[in-house]
């Protein structure tokens, strides 16, 4: 097929050109049902101009060097999408005139753009915002980068990523909400809440896209791209959850994973596709493939030419094709030959067309040309990246309570690779973001305590030998009352396709990091990275650890509000951080083993450095024995929990669920329900579970089908809990469709 649009003779092409000339244009009448106005368009449409429908081109600077394109070409305007990398409204809108004026029926492009933590006021990294537990400050976080990415002409993210990940040496843990299914799901659904808003057609709300579906995190070995060994049970009852959460949350779009699950690539799955994206969860959005995930199922072997590649996907349910032109390049003569049905086309192009008439964009294709002050970096948004960044902090250690510096710490050494870094605290996949907005670590606490107050000495690299400047810092040491070390990763040895076999930080942090602690002052140390790392020998030396992850655009300051006290911290891990590398995979909704004190490693501890869950305060939580009372058909668990310490402070509390026994065994425990509250020193608080069992102690089976079963469970939070018995019948919403297996 030809790349320019030309009109072929077919039936097919006259019946719809009949139908473009005669009768009141339905699909232009804002007024009309969107369903009307979807089928009279596509009853215009030739086959030609339903395929470019299906088509994704991309276009502007490429900032992704895993995804680089054959070719930057010229936009057609009857490109059905683009992925959209320019900033600039006037020529956002320039493109868009190309669609809405010079294509035969006026069909604008829906443009698209990966702003997975921010757009240009960058937030922390995915994996950071869920250990915040603060749902509205994620919410809020999106929904400015909507504004921002729709003022600038991006009306769809490629976000939120809610594969759940359990190997932290797949890159990909920075770019989603960790290890727990429950938790990806919501705050996943937060997220999409965050960037659709009330309405996809308002001026501040952009489509979202749930990815990679499905499974892309058990890539073997956390290698990425590669094959995964998923079990049904395992794919019903970790791997979905969070994409079902977010279909439920009204996700307009979903994008198809690379992975291979069993045989079958995401991207030509029906079963996953169709089945239980579309006939067991309902979902009325369209399926992105990832990039070039057509045609690279001629390299996963399951297709042999380009052509077969296309049918197997658009057969699955695969709606639109992501820069690789298979479905451009064969559609035509694939649907000519009888090999795949017009209606199948009819059907992607009918998704992707209402998901554009949500969107407001035959209304509204353009947008005003605002100058940049006015589209992004809003004081406001500033201020939310700072207060959420400071959330999402987890203090790990606080030997002799070293922190918070308070407000005369005296001097402060400041040292290490990450301590005058504004790039690396961006994170991976940091849209339009720009380094020079960036608040360093130094900028921050130079604005709490003054130029005078703190000493910077770079003194270690992030890797490599070079060891010249370690004397340097020492001295500085020496001649400060405290040291904080900015210790961590590069932004780069996380996000896609930066797999490391080791979660190990290089030798020379390590040995920098005990050099300053043999100088005898207190040493706080600062991990900025985008995955758990190997603390275990960091922790001995530090006074006090804290993981503040790659916190984004307003990172220095949020550090400084936290050292210095004026914020307590109270982020809780979201992924474990294992003892060292070998212990991976490590999670803690492990499913119950044979013999459960035995068997692990015999070299290293068996338990990880810092659980899922785990962060400490500047004050002290006392958790009250929990109560569980039956209250009509459900079971209500409160627990009181008592601030005991000195300083104000929010706690989350996380409760879990733990099913003694099943038909199918069930994990030690799962996480069903948190609920973070500020608790001023010295007061308590009560936290509340209403425990549904249709949808807290029931489980699916293999084929996704809930299973309620009597018996003894566990309400568990804090430390402690509290036995309680499910007696049947109890009536559970069967009305889900069955699905196959896969
Ligand atoms: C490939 C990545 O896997 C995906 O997450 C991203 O959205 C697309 N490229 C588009 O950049």
């Amino acid at each position: 097929m030809t790349k320019s649009v030309s009109i072929i003779s077919s039936a097919a092409v006259i019946v719809a050109l009949v139908a473009s000339c005669t009768g009141a244009e339905v699909y232009k009448d804002p007024s009309a049902p969107v369903g009307k106005r979807v089928e009279d368009l596509l009853s215009r449409m030739t086959r030609e101009e339903k395929i470019w429908q299906v088509t994704q081109w991309t276009y502007g600077k490429n900032m992704n060097e895993n995804n680089v394109e054959k070719e930057t070409k010229a936009v057609s305007p009857y490109v059905g999408s683009i992925l959209f990398r320019s900033t600039n409204p006037a020529y956002y809108n320039m493109v868009q005139r190309k669609a809405v004026e010079e294509s035969r029926l006026g069909i604008p492009m829906i443009c698209g753009f990966d702003a997975i933590h921010g757009y240009r006021t960058i937030f922390p990294i995915p994996l950071a915002q869920a250990c915040s537990w603060d749902t509205d400050l994620v919410e809020k976080s999106c929904s400015v980068t909507a504004a921002e990415s729709r003022r600038s002409g991006v009306f769809w993210t490629f976000s939120p990523m809610v594969d759940v990940a359990r190997d932290s040496r797949w890159g990909r843990v920075a770019e989603g909400y960790g290890e727990d299914p429950y938790l990806s799901g919501v705050m996943g659904a937060a997220a999409v809440r965050g960037y659709q808003g009330e309405s996809l057609d308002s001026d501040n709300s952009i489509a979202a896209c749930l990815k990679h579906f499905a499974g892309y995190a058990y890539s073997q070995g956390g290698r990425d791209y590669q094959y995964t060994e998923i079990s049904s049970q395992s794919l019903w009852e970790t791997v979905l959850p969070p994409f079902e959460a977010g279909v439920k949350a009204g996700a307009a779009t979903v994008m198809s994973s690379f992975n291979d699950i069993s045989g079958t690539p995401a991207s030509a799955s029906p079963y996953l596709l169709t089945e239980v994206l579309r006939d067991k969860w309902n979902f009325d959005g369209f399926v992105v493939s990832d990039w070039g995930s057509v045609e690279q199922l001629q390299s996963q072997g399951v297709a042999a030419t380009p052509a077969e590649a296309c049918e197997k996907a658009i057969e699955a349910g695969l709606d639109m094709d992501m820069v690789d032109d298979v479905y451009l390049d064969n559609l035509d003569s694939l649907i000519t030959s009888g090999a795949v049905s017009e209606k199948v086309l009819d059907e992607a192009v009918r998704r992707i067309l209402m998901v554009k008439f949500r969107l407001g964009l035959f209304e509204k294709p353009y947008i005003e040309e605002l100058p940049e002050e006015e589209r992004w970096l809003l004081p406001e948004y500033r201020t939310l990246a700072r207060n959420l960044a400071a959330e999402t902090f987890v203090l790990l250690e606080n030997k002799d309570e070293v922190l918070p510096l308070g407000k005369k710490p005296g001097k402060i050494a400041l040292l290490g690779p990450l301590a005058d870094n504004a790039y690396d605290l961006m994170g991976s996949w940091n849209g339009q973001g720009d380094s020079s907005d960036v608040v360093t670590i130094l900028d921050g606490l130079v604005s709490e305590y003054g130029r005078n107050s703190v000493k910077y000495v770079r003194g270690c690299p992030f890797e490599g030998n070079d060891r010249s400047g370690f004397s340097a810092a020492k001295a500085a040491v020496r001649s400060c009352d405290v040291a904080v070390l900015c210790m961590g990763e590069r932004m780069k040895w996380s996000g896609e396709n930066a797999s490391r076999a080791s979660l190990a930080l290089p030798q020379i942090q390590e040995d920098f990091i005990r050099e300053i602690a043999s100088c005898g002052k207190p040493v706080v140390v600062l991990i900025s990275s985008g995955r758990p790392v190997e603390l275990s020998r960091i922790a001995e030396r530090a006074d006090a650890l804290m993981a503040i992850w790659q916190p984004g655009t307003e990172g220095g300051n949020a550090v400084a509000d936290v050292l210095s006290g004026k914020v307590n911290p109270s982020g809780k891990l979201a992924i474990t951080f294992p003892y060292s590398s070998e212990q991976q995979p490590s999670f803690y909704n492990q499913r119950r083993s044979a013999r459960p004190f035995m068997g692990h490693y015999q070299d290293i501890p068996k338990t990880p450095a810092y659980e899922f869950g785990y962060g400490l305060s500047y004050t002290d939580f006392e958790y009250g024995e929990i109560r569980v009372n039956a209250e009509g058909e459900n079971f209500v668990a409160e627990v009181d929990v008592t601030n005991i310490g000195p300083a104000d402070g929010s706690e989350t509390v996380l409760w879990f669920i733990s099913d003694h026994y099943a038909s199918i065994s069930r994990p030690v425990k799962e996480l069903k329900h948190f609920e973070k509250q500020f608790i001023p020193a010295g007061e308590s608080r009560t936290f509340r579970f209403e425990i549904e069992p249709g949808q807290h102690l029931s489980y699916p089976d293999s084929n996704g089908d809930m299973v309620l079963e009597k018996g003894t469970f566990s309400v568990i939070a804090g430390g402690h809990s509290a036995d309680f018995e499910l007696k049947l019948p109890y009536r559970i919403d069967r009305t889900q469709k069955q699905t196959k297996t896969i």
